[in-house]
């Protein structure tokens, strides 16, 4: 009897002719390299592809073209020509709407070499990018045309924007200047084919994702990595003596390591796999702090929270009789330093913050904020949802005692995010669920407990989406985080003097210190309004209170409108941002006069 061979790719079609595509070419020349001894990966497709993406080093394009074309409104503000491919491509305003064909690379993917069933468009297709529209392509017809000049913004003489002063009078803060030194730049157009997601179209418009502060886009890599898990290594973890046990684990431990390494931890045993930032805050509140606040005890807090950092801490002194003290901010919307030590007493028992604020965008001092913290002998938690996307983050070097963010604002799947929490603490702290995975030892009598991280994953965790947590890091690691702070450094620069050119319109958060997320009211309407008109051109931006109802209302207001970009996003997006509410506030003055 003949055993027949196993082969990997059972089922795969291949070309009659016998001779094989260049697809299925690259992936096999993929499989050999990773199975290569020190490749660190299997020979397998999936994770070829994922093999190759690791090797890969982010190409340096730095073009030097100039920016042609303009746009009413925003055409002063320069964006660096190393991000040419990021620029408006904007002819006058005749040239008919459509799509522009940009250069593509041999193969569709910046990360992933070889094509996937995923893939967007096919290698060699013109992907269309947004551009400005050139007739008036508002559905809502009844907003009326477009005027033909607008106002720009004047120079300042005392500079309020950090990313409008002159490049000289800067003082770079968290994040540094663009496009003024060697550093290497990425492809944005590139980049942008890694998603498939940005491919789509909205109301018969190119879809433009102003949403990112409420959760990323995912890129390909990530996509194929879950399926890759689930057609290769799913199981369930640690409990079991097989194959795919063992693969599984190893996988779900690996993702472990990366979010330890990208958050500089000392240990991945100081990282605890949760839901989210959400969940992350409970967890500490419920284990930590109800055993270590107490009655009169104090709780600091800033006027920016997410309710997320909010809520669980109310909950926490309702029930222990402990008290919330609140740092205010000023009219930028960045934490008055003064106010928060004058806050901090022999009572302060944690300081919770915001490293980027959800609905303002500030970048908080969150290293000083722990500083000041430690010598009061307050632990310091940071909430770092909104930061990890866009700054480099070494909670060590933050004196941080906990640290949270969500996967999904990282270009991970939902439901995974992830604990850091100091050693000497998780070793002293309860478990806050009980079930599987976190005893040592049960009786009916008692139960023992599993050392940290372990102690704090009760049941059965989120594997599969860990695992593409694990891949999305990879991703934002290979781009490099300070490239992708300076590319969005100054793209919020750009929407920034877009926005003040529209007529009625009041920026909400201005701190020098910011991330790239800006919320705004426009006169006239209510921001739902703006966000329904807003989707009617493709463009998903933010309108609510952002689950930040106190510092929103700080501002005056109850709601506003919250674009929030990512290093996929483009200059030319915003200027189709900037076109539309042009074309709202137009119609609202002329329906005034
Ligand atoms: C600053 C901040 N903290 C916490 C959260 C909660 O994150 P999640 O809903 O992913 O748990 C968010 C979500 O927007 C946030 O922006």
């Amino acid at each position: 009897m003949t055993t027949p061979t196993p082969i990997s790719e059972v089922g795969r079609a291949q070309p009659a002719s016998g001779i094989l595509d260049e697809a299925t070419l690259a992936r096999l020349a993929n499989e050999f390299f990773a199975a290569l001894p020190g490749s660190g990966q299997p020979a397998t497709s999936g994770i070829a592809a994922l093999g190759r993406s690791e090797a890969t080093s982010a190409p340096a394009v730095k073009t030097a073209a100039p920016i042609s074309g303009s746009v009413p409104g925003v055409s002063a503000v320069s964006a660096p020509s190393g991000y040419a491919a990021a620029l408006p491509r904007i002819g006058p305003l005749s040239e008919p709407l459509g799509a522009v064909p940009v250069a593509m690379p041999t193969h569709p993917y910046y990360f992933l070499a070889e094509s996937s069933a995923f893939q967007s468009a096919p290698a060699g297709t013109p992907v269309p990018i947004a551009i400005a529209p050139a007739s008036p392509p508002l559905s809502d017809t009844s907003l009326g045309p477009l005027p033909t000049e607008y106002p720009l913004p004047q120079a300042r003489d005392s500079p309020g924007f950090y990313f409008l002063d002159p490049l000289q009078q800067r003082s770079l803060g968290a994040v540094p200047a663009a496009g003024l030194d060697a550093h290497p730049l990425f492809n944005v157009q590139a980049v942008r084919r890694d998603f498939p997601i940005l491919a789509e179209r909205v109301n018969g418009q190119p879809l433009i994702w102003f949403d990112n502060a409420a959760t990323t886009q995912k890129p390909q890599a990530v996509i194929d990595r879950l399926a890759y898990f689930y057609a290769h290594e799913n199981s369930n973890i640690h409990r079991a003596a097989h194959e795919l046990a063992a693969r599984a684990t190893d996988a779900y431990e690996r993702a472990r390591s990366k979010v330890a390494r990208f958050l500089g931890a000392a240990s991945s045993d100081e990282i605890i796999f949760v839901r989210g930032a959400t969940e992350g805050i409970n967890l500490i509140a419920q284990s930590w702090g109800r055993a270590n606040v107490g009655a009169g005890d104090e709780i600091v807090l800033s006027q920016l929270e997410h309710h997320a950092n909010i809520v669980p801490w109310l909950q926490l002194a309702q029930e222990k009789g402990a008290k919330l003290r609140v740092i205010p901010v000023d009219d930028t919307g960045q934490i008055l330093l003064e106010e928060y030590r004058n806050l901090l007493n022999d009572r302060t028992t944690l300081v919770t913050i915001s490293q980027v604020s959800n609905a303002l965008g500030t970048i908080t001092p969150v290293a000083e904020i722990a500083e000041l913290a430690h010598r009061a002998g307050a632990r310091v938690l940071i909430d770092g949802a909104q930061a990890v996307s866009h700054l480099r983050v070494n909670v060590q070097a933050l004196q941080a005692d906990f640290y949270v963010f969500s996967g999904h604002k990282l270009f991970a799947p939902t439901g995974i995010g992830a604990v850091y929490g100091k050693s000497e603490l998780l070793e002293t702290m309860p478990p806050w669920q009980g079930g599987g995975n976190m005893i040592e030892d049960v009786t009916f009598e008692r139960a023992t407990y599993q050392k940290p991280p372990a102690r704090f994953e009760a049941g059965t965790g989120n594997i599969g989406d860990a695992v593409g947590l694990g891949t999305a890091i990879d991703y934002v690691e290979r781009l490099g985080l300070e490239n992708i702070g300076r590319y969005e450094h100054d793209l919020l620069g750009y929407a920034m003097q877009g926005l003040q050119s529209v007529p009625g319109l009041r920026l909400i958060g201005t701190a020098r210190d910011k991330a790239s997320v800006q919320s705004f009211v426009l006169e006239g309407y209510r921001p739902e309004e703006v966000g329904s008109a807003l989707n009617r051109e493709g463009i998903a931006v933010r309108a609510g209170h952002h689950c930040a109802q106190p510092i929103v209302r700080r501002f005056g207001v109850e709601a506003t409108v919250r674009p929030s970009f990512a290093f996929y996003n483009t200059c030319a997006e915003i200027d189709v941002l900037i076109r539309a509410l042009h074309r709202l506030a137009h119609h609202i003055g002329r329906a005034k006069s």
